[in-house]
């Protein structure tokens, strides 16, 4: 995660973004830190990486990068705005003992990469690549899943699709059905046939830009017809209220990068 210290909107690359409305700095950082007291209620490990001063999205860590099996792909940004942000992400992957492989191709990390079982589900359409999408591919040795996201205010696949559950073999997701083309809903039908279908009033309060840990999904607190669906498929929901963040177009998993470290073997762990 990274504070919000120097959070405002001063650009606008998304259409949630509208540089000429007041944001408040310190409202952005209580409800920031209000996201990370329940991560640690929950037990989470939070590492933090140090906001860059003149970088206001870069409280936005889910665009720092991947990390899969211990090996940190970088980002790449879209946006000239955004672009600085790759390398104090990829420096602090390196002091943190990843593997940090540079990206040659456009990509905006985990905003548009979510693991899913063994496969990678990756968003493209607004700001990711495809030719990415190809390089994760070879990287990881591991499936990728490419979805064609279509709406301009969900533009990165964490706004309309969130991963319930990411066991292999108990895959489970909700997602936004109208944020994608035709073929990538195919695929997510043929894939999900028992996801959670998201409704618009709930996506558009970025209720799918959520975090789960198998069990508990932190949501947006607004979110409440999804919190119920989520309650009936034997999840529990937590909201949280990150409204002065989605002035810029993010919410509670935008906030959040997944470190996921290659699994220990047996004969390391001797
Ligand atoms: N203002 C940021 C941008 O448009 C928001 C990024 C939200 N992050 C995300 N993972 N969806 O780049």
């Amino acid at each position: 995660m990274c504070r919000p210290e120097h959070f405002t909107v001063s650009y606008s690359i998304n259409p949630w973004m509208h540089p000429e409305d007041p944001t408040d700095t310190n409202r952005a950082l209580s409800q920031w830190h209000e996201l990370r007291r329940v991560f640690e209620r929950l037990q989470f490990t939070v590492r933090l990486v140090e906001p860059g001063r003149g970088l206001p999205d870069m409280v936005f860590a889910a665009n720092g990068g991947l990390v899969v099996d211990g090996t940190a792909y970088t980002a790449r940004f879209t946006f000239p705005e955004r672009a600085p942000e790759a390398d104090l992400y990829a420096d602090w992957f390196r002091a943190a003992g990843y593997d940090v492989v540079a990206a040659e191709e456009t990509n905006e990390g985990e905003g548009d990469v979510l693991l899913a079982g063994d496969a990678l589900l990756a968003g493209t359409g607004f700001r990711t690549d495809t030719a990415s999408h190809a390089e994760m591919a070879a990287l990881y040795g591991r499936e990728v899943v490419s979805l064609r996201l279509v709406r301009p205010d969900f533009y990165h696949l964490d706004t309309a699709l969130a991963v319930l559950d990411a066991r292999p073999g108990h895959e489970h997701i909700a997602y936004l059905p109208s944020a994608f083309d035709d073929a990538s809903r195919a695929e997510l039908e043929r894939r999900f046939p028992d996801a959670i279908l998201v409704d618009e009033h709930d996506a558009k309060v970025f209720g799918l830009n959520a975090v789960s840990d198998g069990l508990h999904v932190i949501t947006a607190a607004r979110a409440t017809a999804f919190q119920h669906q989520l309650r009936e498929a034997g999840y529990e929901p937590i909201g949280v209220d990150l409204t002065e963040l989605l002035l810029a177009g993010g919410g509670a998993k935008c906030c959040t990068l997944v470190l996921r470290d290659r699994p220990t073997t047996a004969e390391e762990a001797r």
